[in-house]
């Protein structure tokens, strides 16, 4: 087999088979396809698509180049929950408490930032001390004694991906469906859980900017689960506009630590609410949304779920301290607001700007090897639908370098649109498929 003759199949329209997918993703892992051919073939597949049949081969595939973990040693039925990415998306910070605390036991990998996207470990270092970097029979001990732990996609788990991601990442080749649902169900499938629930994002701070796409992407990925014998829940939910308020790692941590207390925005504790209800259902621990909503909310009430991420945190080797002290997250120096230049009605939010702007002030990385400024970012005062006068403040900006803060505020700034008359509110939750 030739990699040249895999990549003009594909070119020329044609649909790559078992053995031939196979024979790509190996000779990738090993080193002996190199980078340029898989660029082109990468290319070849962004334009000419993939059938669902090559999309299921290329993610089993790619979930079976390296380790597949196996969490048989945990007792219950393990459910992992991904987001597709986006703005202010600190869902995993606040949910997978508030899963652990009614009893389901969380085993979940998590990745860093990507682009303008922010990442669940990134935001969880904002606690000194802590890592993401466990051994398997570590990550299975916490999951056992706890309920809970968080893992780094290590070297060995999906490596097919790893690589593929960087590739994609430089060669504009991510937005795509088949390339997107093979590259998040391979790590899912790797990682072991029994039950998978995707929170597929949509809108201008998503990857998959139209509604249709998310739903045709939500569709492939529960369809690639079921065939690979697991239980998988999709939720598409808006990416219009940033999730919550905050955007940043350690202002996100503070909101979602404001969740669990029982005072957090109402858009992100929907969210929760709703993914939470579909892994209680897909662990067993209930038999439709409400009682899945009432567990959830009770655990919020009585303290159990802000109990359980101090625990998790603690456990991971972070200072648990600042989960009851939120003042003792990374803090910036410049703290200034960003005032509307007109009065009206919210229209529209780039929100892809928005994570930009967060980026700019240092939240993020520009290169893969970028430190990121885990106290910058912003707050936002107003999202689509309000009404503000001129001269109020839009967000607050969490900053440490004038420069930045200029560079960030303009581009912030940029991102708002106003209208004269009324604007309604986005539906969060487009839909749920299973
Ligand atoms: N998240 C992933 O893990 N992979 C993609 O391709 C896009 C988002």
């Amino acid at each position: 087999m030739r990699m040249y003759d895999l990549i003009m199949k594909k070119r020329n329209g044609g649909s790559l088979n078992r053995e031939e997918i196979d024979y790509f993703i190996r000779g990738y892992v090993s080193g002996e396809i190199p980078d340029y051919q898989v660029s082109a073939l990468m290319m070849a597949i962004y334009f000419q698509g993939m059938t669902k049949e090559e999309t299921l081969q290329l993610t089993l595939a790619m979930a079976h180049s390296g380790d597949m973990l196996d969490l048989s040693g945990i007792r219950g039925i393990k459910v992992d929950k991904h987001s597709t990415g986006g703005v202010g998306d600190k869902t995993s910070l606040a949910l997978t408490p508030m899963v652990a605390a009614c009893g389901i036991p969380v085993a979940k990998m998590s990745g860093r930032g990507l682009g303008h996207t922010g990442g669940t470990i990134d935001k969880l270092e904002s606690f000194p001390g802590f890592t993401t970097g466990l051994s398997e029979e570590r990550f299975i001990r916490n999951v056992n004694e706890i309920g809970i732990a968080i893992m780094g996609q290590t070297a060995d788990l999906a490596p097919a991906d790893k690589k593929l991601y960087a590739l994609r990442d430089v060669t504009a080749t991510v937005d795509n469906m088949s390339l997107i649902a093979s590259s998040i169900m391979s790590k899912k499938l790797a990682a072991g859980a029994d039950a998978i629930v995707l929170d597929v994002k949509t809108g201008s701070g998503a990857f998959m900017k139209e509604e249709k796409d998310a739903v045709a992407l939500a569709e492939e990925m529960v369809e690639i689960g079921r065939q690979a014998g697991r239980n998988t829940i999709a939720v598409v939910s808006d990416m219009d506009q940033p999730l919550g308020y905050a955007v940043g790692n350690a202002l996100e941590v503070k909101e979602a630590i404001d969740t669990l207390c029982g005072r957090g925005p109402e858009d992100f504790l929907e969210l929760c609410l709703t993914l939470g209800s579909c892994m209680l259902i897909a662990g067993g621990k209930a038999e439709d949304p409400k009682q899945a909503r009432k567990l959830l909310q009770g655990v919020i009430e009585d303290g159990s779920a802000l109990r359980k991420f101090a625990q998790f945190v603690e456990a991971q080797g972070g200072d648990a301290a600042a989960v009851y002290h939120p003042g003792l997250l990374p803090k910036a120096s410049i703290v200034r607001p960003v005032l509307s230049p007109r009065d009206g009605y919210i229209a529209h939010i780039a929100c892809d700007e928005v994570g930009t702007a967060s980026l700019l002030l240092g939240g993020g990385r520009q290169t893969k090897e970028s430190e990121i400024d885990l106290s910058v970012g912003l707050v936002l005062q107003a999202k689509v639908g309000d009404y503000v006068h001129a001269g109020e403040p839009l967000a607050i900006l969490h900053a440490n370098d004038e420069s930045k803060e200029r560079e960030a505020r303009k581009r912030f700034l940029d991102a708002y649109h106003f209208s004269r008359g009324p604007v309604d509110k986005p539906k969060l939750i487009k839909g749920i498929m299973m």
